[in-house]
């Protein structure tokens, strides 16, 4: 396959020598294209030698003022992997900033493209940055998460760019599917796009208030992974949580209320060929939320008036079409045959294929935990139940037993 390998101005940059290793003894060619800031962390000797290919830098040679073109870059590359990528590379790239070569060539890239951000810590959370990433993330690109650890500012925290071995395998997982190191049953799921929806809404009551629930999204995160493991594309959409997507297969749209939720499902779930519906939606919100912050003193109790939320699985259940197959969760508080007739009510109500039914009445299954014990039923009646085990080890048995 053909790489093409964009550097910026990181400290990170010495680690690219060791991704071009990789690619190039898995027989793949690479074609460096640096920003001037980033030659000044690694030679161009340097990564010519390693690639066997002069680095492209400049619009035009400057020693016979021939054209580098962009565009064909773009048509001649199966992969454009970004690592590291700055904070004002990313920035660019969401923009369309096209002020250096590497930017230009992404812009006219063709294949897909990876981005393996390195930065400090708080530039890294900085919500511009995380605004930019989404934005890439709405594009298409895949995002290689970096790690947390030592940082050259000699903080600690997230931003350090991942280990080379760890890009080489994203990379690899997206572009050969059949042979991923992470995939089990080969690629079962490969030409499947699932839509996941994870986590808790919440519903503003003012700017500084809401109703929410205890769902931290472990759970459906979980689901996207495994999924993603087993070559599906996965749409995630996630309520407010404090998780972060590992597979490059997984793209996030991240919203808060149950409405915003409803919109983002009914807008991607015709594009997918299944859907696992696991988070927690709120089922009403506020008839109003307050302009400003709700002064206690003004009012010495306070009622409020909750209005219904859309039922999402219900509305996705009513547009599925027969080649969709659509798995929910029902979340009861009743113990095993109780909490059974609960989940089957829902799945026929909701027109669903399956539904994942957990209960807070057993130990170590629901909310928070890093582990489920769940019993899944399908449309034909059929019961399952799997013991106790970590939400990872569940999510791919409900991965395996549903899609
Ligand atoms: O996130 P974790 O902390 O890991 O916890 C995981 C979990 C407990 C949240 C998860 O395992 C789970 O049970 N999710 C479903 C929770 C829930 O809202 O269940 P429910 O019985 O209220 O809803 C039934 C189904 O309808 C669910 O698929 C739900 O996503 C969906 N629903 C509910 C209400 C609504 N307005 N729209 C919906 O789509």
């Amino acid at each position: 396959m053909n790489i093409v390998l964009g550097i910026t101005g990181s400290i990170a940059a010495y680690k690219a020598c060791t991704l071009i290793r990789q690619f190039v003894k898995a027989g793949h060619e690479v074609q460096v294209v640096i920003t001037p800031a980033g030659k000044e962390f690694v030679t161009p000797i340097t990564l010519s030698a390693l690639t066997s290919k002069p680095v492209v830098s400049e619009f035009f040679a400057q020693r016979d003022g021939s054209w580098h073109s962009h565009v064909a870059l773009g048509q001649w590359a199966d992969a454009m992997v970004i690592a590291p990528a700055t904070a004002s590379s990313i920035a660019k790239m969401a923009h369309g900033v096209a002020d250096n070569m590497l930017i230009t060539t992404y812009l006219s890239m063709k294949a897909p493209v990876f981005v393996a951000p390195a930065m400090d810590l708080d530039m890294y959370a900085h919500p511009t940055t995380q605004a930019n990433l989404n934005q890439l993330r709405s594009y298409g690109n895949y995002i290689v998460e970096p790690g947390t650890g030592f940082l050259a500012s000699h903080l600690e925290g997230k931003g350090r760019m991942e280990e080379p071995d760890e890009i080489f395998r994203q990379v690899m997982d997206v572009l050969q599917p059949e042979g991923c190191s992470n995939c089990s049953q080969e690629g079962r799921l490969v030409g499947r796009r699932v839509l996941i929806t994870a986590g808790p809404t919440h519903e503003s009551i003012d700017p500084a208030r809401y109703i929410g629930n205890h769902s931290t999204g472990k759970m459906g995160f979980a689901l996207a992974e495994a999924a993603a493991a087993e070559g599906a594309e996965v749409e995630l959409i996630a309520g407010p949580v404090a998780l972060s997507v590992k597979h490059p297969r997984i793209r996030r749209t991240d919203v808060v209320s149950a409405e915003q939720m409803h919109e983002a499902a009914m807008r991607l779930f015709p594009s997918c060929t299944d859907g696992i519906l696991c988070a927690a939606v709120a089922d009403y919100r506020p008839a109003q939320c307050a302009d400003v912050k709700i002064k206690r003193e003004t009012q010495a109790e306070m009622t409020l008036t909750l209005v219904q939320n859309p039922d999402i699985a219900a509305a996705l259940g009513q547009v599925k079409t027969d080649g969709q197959r659509l798995v929910g969760f029902a979340l009861e508080t009743a113990a095993s045959a109780e909490a059974l007739h609960y989940g089957e009510d829902k799945l026929r109500r909701k027109n669903l294929d399956y539904i994942v039914v957990n209960s807070l009445c057993d130990a170590g299954a629901g909310f928070g935990v890093d582990t489920n014990k769940v019993t899944i039923v399908s449309a034909n009646g059929q019961q399952q139940s799997l013991p106790l085990a970590d939400k990872s080890e569940v999510a791919r048995e409900i991965i395996r037993r549903c899609l």
